[in-house]
């Protein structure tokens, strides 16, 4: 029998910090744990005025952003970690985009939001909205842990321990 694993990670990352931490936890997780990449077919300019202009925007009005298809399936497992950024105080469109395409309908789910304050603003209700008949189990917000990487390491051991629970 295909023996399943029981968490899989999957991270966007625009700059560079979720990528940093969904990684952390997946070493930490190891064999148990699956980690894939959301991938978006059109995102806001790298630098300058337009990336904040274009990328807020996106994300305030939940613009979709085109999510090219997964290569692992949400469905066969039974917690899903979500890493993702803070775009004008929500999510950035990628999670949005995620949610309409693979519901994650009774799963249990955990956030981890990057941002620059270490607020999540309203990124988590958001979600908590979003989501249909799946749990929140944990939600936790770092403050650009790429840069910051002993204060994020320990809230993703914690929530590493909680996973394997
Ligand atoms: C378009 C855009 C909007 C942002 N809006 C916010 C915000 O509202 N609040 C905040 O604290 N940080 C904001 N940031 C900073 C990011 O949340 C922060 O740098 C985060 O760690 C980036 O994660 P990433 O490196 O995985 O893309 C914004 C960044 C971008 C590019």
């Amino acid at each position: 029998m295909l023996c399943m694993k029981r968490t899989l990670i999957l991270y966007y990352s625009f700059e560079g910090n979720s990528e940093w931490a969904a990684t952390c936890l997946a070493e930490k997780l190891g064999e148990q744990a699956d980690i894939e990449r959301l991938i978006v077919r059109r995102e806001p300019p790298k630098r300058g005025f337009f990336k904040f202009l274009i990328g807020g925007r996106s994300a305030i009005k939940g613009i979709d952003p085109g999510l090219n298809e997964l290569t692992l399936n949400p469905a066969d497992y039974q917690q899903i970690v979500l890493f993702f950024p803070i775009w004008a105080g929500t999510f950035a469109p990628a999670i949005g985009a995620l949610l309409k395409k693979y519901p994650l309908e009774g799963k249990t789910v955990h956030l981890v939001a990057s941002s620059a304050s270490g607020s999540e603003g309203r990124a988590f209700d958001n979600i908590a909205a979003a989501l249909n008949g799946s749990k929140i189990a944990s939600s936790v917000c770092l403050r650009l842990p790429g840069s910051n990487r002993a204060e994020a390491e320990e809230k993703l051991s914690q929530l590493a321990d909680a996973l394997k629970a």
